[in-house]
């Protein structure tokens, strides 16, 4: 008998030709320029080693006394990271992850059985697909339209509601399009929930990186009551503070009294089920989400520089009220990625990546530094300039 693997793994595991192109382009030795680094830690931020670290070494952690929803000191700590944020959160009503991957993972099991159906927003963030297969859940996705500044289609996300549908997926502000979610598109998700009977999952990671723009509304996070739905708020540490490598998260359930009880309920056993959590990160998470106003300041000051850098040079960015990258639409069809690669060492992502269909859009992550930023967008500017 042939061996079978399951067909929920069943990708294509094969290296893309873009990343292909990428590597042969590095082992000419040709200087390239990356625009998509978006990991925090290699971005020449300055880092308090001693805040992070230190914590660590809590000798306490050498107990082991676990608690499914996370230390409870820790849940204290996000509660507050809450009250500045205007909303009241009862630690009770956190349950702490390894990641907001992971917190996913954990509310496609509470909510959907094998086939069912969650709505995500095009374009988002690339990860959902695989979160999905593994979950067993279907993805369907409502169309964001752009009309100087991002909207949901309501209509066409009613219309992808059917029996199975479970939940509506909101990223707030949204990667890669850097829109937060305005208040009346909050009440009409909501209604719509209320209508179907579905859940909100609320992914705000990048909640913190608001450019505060005078035309734009603020963001407010959907911990704020009041929830007239079961809602799930996710964020954690990695954009938070800066810190990915760490693998902490949260979930903050809210909602209608005994529907998120028995939510939150469910959700302890899922996660007593892994106690995926490490004692020393927990006991550290305190003192890093009270010092991430440092590396906060730094990483907006890096999307403002790099954001005016790419505007000055009169290339046409998408409107971006918040978060760490931007689309670019370039004067161009075709394979713009592969192109710009080949021409001018510059690596972006196609904006296919994302699930933005329109030809010539790309995406940049803005948190890179500066003068590596500048000098692949000069590069770009120029190879582009005077084709429209
Ligand atoms: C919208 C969004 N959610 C979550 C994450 C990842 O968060 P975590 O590291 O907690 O899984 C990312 C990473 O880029 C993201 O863009």
């Amino acid at each position: 008998m042939s061996f079978r693997f399951s067909v929920r793994t069943g990708w294509d595991v094969g290296e893309s030709s873009f990343a292909a192109a990428i590597r042969e382009a590095r082992l000419t030795g040709r200087r390239l320029y990356d625009l998509t680094v978006s990991n925090p830690t290699v971005c020449g931020f300055s880092y308090n080693a001693a805040t992070i670290l230190a914590p660590l070494g809590d000798s306490e952690a050498l107990v082991y006394d676990p608690d499914a929803r996370g230390m409870r000191r820790a849940r204290e700590a996000v509660a507050d990271y809450y009250r500045g944020h205007g909303a009241v959160v009862d630690p009770d009503a956190l349950v702490l992850t390894t990641s907001t991957s992971e917190g996913y993972g954990y509310l496609f099991r509470l909510l959907c059985d094998a086939g069912d159906e969650v709505l995500v927003a095009l374009p988002s963030y690339p990860l959902f697909d695989f979160l999905a297969d593994l979950e067993d859940v279907k993805l369907k996705p409502y169309p964001l339209f752009y009309d100087y500044g991002w909207w949901i289609d309501f209509a066409e996300l009613q219309r992808r509601i059917g029996p199975r549908t479970r939940a509506i997926v909101v990223v707030h502000p949204n990667n890669p399009t850097g829109h937060g979610t305005k208040a009346v598109e909050r009440q009409r998700l909501e209604e719509i929930c209320a209508q179907y009977g579905l859940a909100l999952i609320v992914d705000e990671v990048f909640l913190d990186y608001s450019l505060h723009r005078a035309d734009t509304e603020e963001l407010v996070s959907f911990a704020v009551g009041p929830h007239p739905v079961l809602t799930f708020v996710l964020s954690g540490m990695s954009k938070i503070a800066g810190l990915p490598q760490m693998k902490a998260a949260w979930i903050a359930g809210s909602g209608p009294e005994a529907l998120r009880r028995e939510a939150m309920g469910r959700l302890e056993v899922i996660a007593d089920t892994f106690l995926s959590m490490n004692a020393p990160v927990q006991r550290a998470l305190p003192s890093w989400l009270e010092a991430r106003q440092g590396i906060q300041q730094q990483i907006l000051e890096r999307v403002r520089a790099n954001l005016a850098c790419v505007e000055g040079m009169g290339l046409e960015v998408l409107r971006v009220e918040a978060g760490w990258c931007a689309i670019l639409r370039l004067p161009r069809t075709g394979d713009v990625a592969g192109e710009l690669l080949q021409e001018c060492g510059a690596i972006v992502h196609p904006g296919a990546f994302y699930g933005i269909a329109q030809a010539g859009r790309v995406v940049v992550s803005l948190i890179g530094p500066v003068e590596d930023f500048t000098a692949g967008m000069k590069l770009i500017s120029t190879a582009t300039r005077g084709i429209k």
